[in-house]
């Protein structure tokens, strides 16, 4: 084969597998096989010093122009082909949604007041209660006054309460206000339970919020008694905590809408001689209950001579963190996904 002819040979191959070159990858083993050191286009220059004179005047510019116009191809074919597939790349990611989360790397699981809500509302459902709900932004009244708090009465104190900008208007303090709505409904007897949020203009630290949730219980019917009172906190204490051996503890307290009103103390159901979370005094405290003041009763047109009645309301944020052991109020109103996952029960 003559010179000439290895040159148009080799120009042929070079501009065949650049055509075929439909990745970064194939244009490089093409610049190997042809333009690289080694390549078959730049060892065929070598000749050219050992030719005669006479020939390298033929052979140089053919050799010179067959190296220019492979590189040309070679830088051209290079950027069209970047060019392509960094439009196919952006092809990909148009269609790409950041919203998506990867199903196996992020599941849902319920919220520990979520897990304790709908265990406390069927062990209220088995024993005939119904499950109430009541607004977060309340009135005056169904927050103090029909609770026989009036407006110049020193228990008003108790609650720091945020006023909002409507006059009169607040976020309920708490759930009590739930009783209200349910006695002006005027369907009597009444078994309630509700679990909600509250909220009160205070210092937080780990073991206080501004929000936290409550969960309220009332009863009304005639002839209810202490006795009812007692029975039904020890059934679903007992519940909730899965032990049999609870004792309660009702301590003579004062909150204006019960007379006589309590604290309830529950034996710690943790340990037997005391421990950290009952700080050594094997008894923990849950909340108010009481029987229904008169005036309370008065306010929601029931006649305190025909029926009677208890309330409770107990801190349901404290009831979470005993239960599952969490130490800081903070971890379960920010929620971070870690600390969720530890809970289970996931979707
Ligand atoms: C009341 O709120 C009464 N309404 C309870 C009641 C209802 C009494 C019916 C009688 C009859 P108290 O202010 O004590 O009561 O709050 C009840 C519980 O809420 C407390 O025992 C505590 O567990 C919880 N609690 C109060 N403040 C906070 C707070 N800042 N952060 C978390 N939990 C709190």
């Amino acid at each position: 084969m003559s010179i000439q002819e290895k040159i148009a040979h080799l120009e042929r191959e070079f501009f065949e597998q650049l055509a075929t070159a439909t990745s970064l990858e194939d244009l490089e083993q093409c610049r190997l096989t042809f333009l690289s050191r080694n390549g078959t286009i730049t060892q065929l220059m070598t000749i050219l010093k050992e030719l005669p004179d006479q020939e390298k005047r033929i052979v140089g510019p053919l050799l010179n122009q067959l190296k220019k116009t492979t590189e040309q191809a070679f830088l051209q074919r290079q950027t069209e082909l970047k060019a392509m597939l960094a439009r196919a790349d952006q092809e990909r990611m148009r269609t790409f949604d950041v919203t998506a989360y990867r199903f196996h790397e992020l599941q849902g699981s319920l919220h520990p007041y979520t897990l304790t809500i709908e265990h406390i509302e069927n062990i209220f459902m088995s024993m005939g209660f119904i499950i109430a709900d009541g607004p977060e932004v309340e009135t005056d009244w169904y927050n103090f006054e029909a609770l026989n708090i009036p407006a110049d009465h020193p228990a008003r104190d108790m609650h720091d309460t945020f006023w909002i900008d409507v006059p009169g208007m607040l976020l309920r303090t708490h759930t009590s206000t739930v009783q209200i709505h349910m006695m002006e409904q005027g369907k009597l007897p009444i078994a309630m339970v509700n679990s909600g949020r509250v909220y009160r203009h205070e210092a937080t630290d780990a073991s206080h919020d501004i929000m936290f949730m409550q969960t309220e219980g009332m009863m009304i019917d005639t002839n209810i008694s202490i006795a009812n009172l007692r029975a039904v906190l020890q059934e679903w204490l007992t519940n909730l905590f899965d032990t049999k051996n609870l004792n309660l503890r009702l301590r003579p307290s004062y909150f204006p809408f019960v007379e006589p009103g309590f604290e309830v103390d529950i034996s710690c159901p943790f340990c037997k001689d005391g421990c950290s979370v009952c700080k050594r005094s094997r008894w923990i405290e849950m909340g108010g209950t009481g029987l229904i003041h008169p005036n309370v009763l008065r306010a929601c047109k029931i006649d305190p001579n025909k029926y009677s009645g208890f309330a409770f309301g107990f801190g349901l944020t404290r009831l979470v963190m005993l239960k599952y052991g969490i130490t800081d109020i903070r971890l379960l109103h920010s929620a971070p996904i870690p600390f969720l996952q530890q809970f289970g029960h996931q979707y």
